[in-house]
């Protein structure tokens, strides 16, 4: 059985972010949930913004804005930048948050966080409550801690935050699967089983 909740933004797990905006000199940071991925090439993402939030303004006048990848250990400062403005307090400074320079926006990337995705705003999509910024990924940092040898990503290990209902959650960084694993054959299968098997003992 069922229970009817009343139509509303319930869609889970999402990611929490922290969006660093403005510049070098001038920036801050808030916090969002309304994010995603909508389109692969051109890579382009979105985040949802409430137009009386400080950052509005600042991603409207500049049409850039860099999307922080979140980790438990930042879970706290992430907190921090969805409870307070802008408009009374530094949050890099207060968080003991350091500022990096972005390769493609002036906007600073959060050298805590383990993965940096820098955006140009495309288009604004004023949807009621929030206004929609549409943008293009015009560069990608990842902390080459996560990076191994042959290049290939570890987003397990990065320990990343998933926010659900009002709460904040640890990922547990357990592979169930991978993208066609319902489909692949015995033999990759094996051979997968076999690598499995092989970390394990490392
Ligand atoms: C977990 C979490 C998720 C949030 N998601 C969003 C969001 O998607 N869009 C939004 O406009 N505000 C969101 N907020 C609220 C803003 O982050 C918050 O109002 C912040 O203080 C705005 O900062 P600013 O005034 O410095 O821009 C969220 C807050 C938290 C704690």
């Amino acid at each position: 059985m069922k229970v009817n909740s009343t139509p509303g933004p319930l869609l889970a797990p999402l990611p929490t972010v922290m969006v660093s905006c403005g510049t070098m000199e001038e920036s801050n940071i808030l916090t969002v949930a309304w994010t995603g991925i909508i389109n692969s090439n051109p890579p382009m993402t979105y985040i949802s913004v409430q137009p009386k939030r400080h950052s509005h303004d600042i991603i409207e006048k500049s049409s850039e804005f860099v999307i922080n990848l979140v980790s438990a250990d930042l879970a706290k400062a992430t907190d921090f930048c969805g409870v307070r403005s802008g408009r009374d307090i530094d949050k890099f400074e207060s968080q003991g948050l350091t500022k990096e320079k972005g390769d493609t926006v002036a906007v600073p990337l959060i050298a805590e966080s383990p993965v940096n995705i820098e955006c140009k705003v495309k288009d604004v999509v004023r949807l009621g409550s929030h206004d929609m910024f549409m943008a293009e990924i015009t560069a990608v940092h990842i902390d080459d801690r996560f990076v191994d040898e042959k290049g290939a990503y570890d987003f397990g290990a990065m320990d990343l935050v998933a926010f659900t209902h009002g709460k904040y959650y640890r990922l547990r960084p357990e592979e169930i699967g991978f993208f066609g694993f319902s489909i692949m054959k015995p033999k990759t299968a094996k051979r997968k089983a076999a690598e499995k098997r092989k970390s394990r003992k490392r």
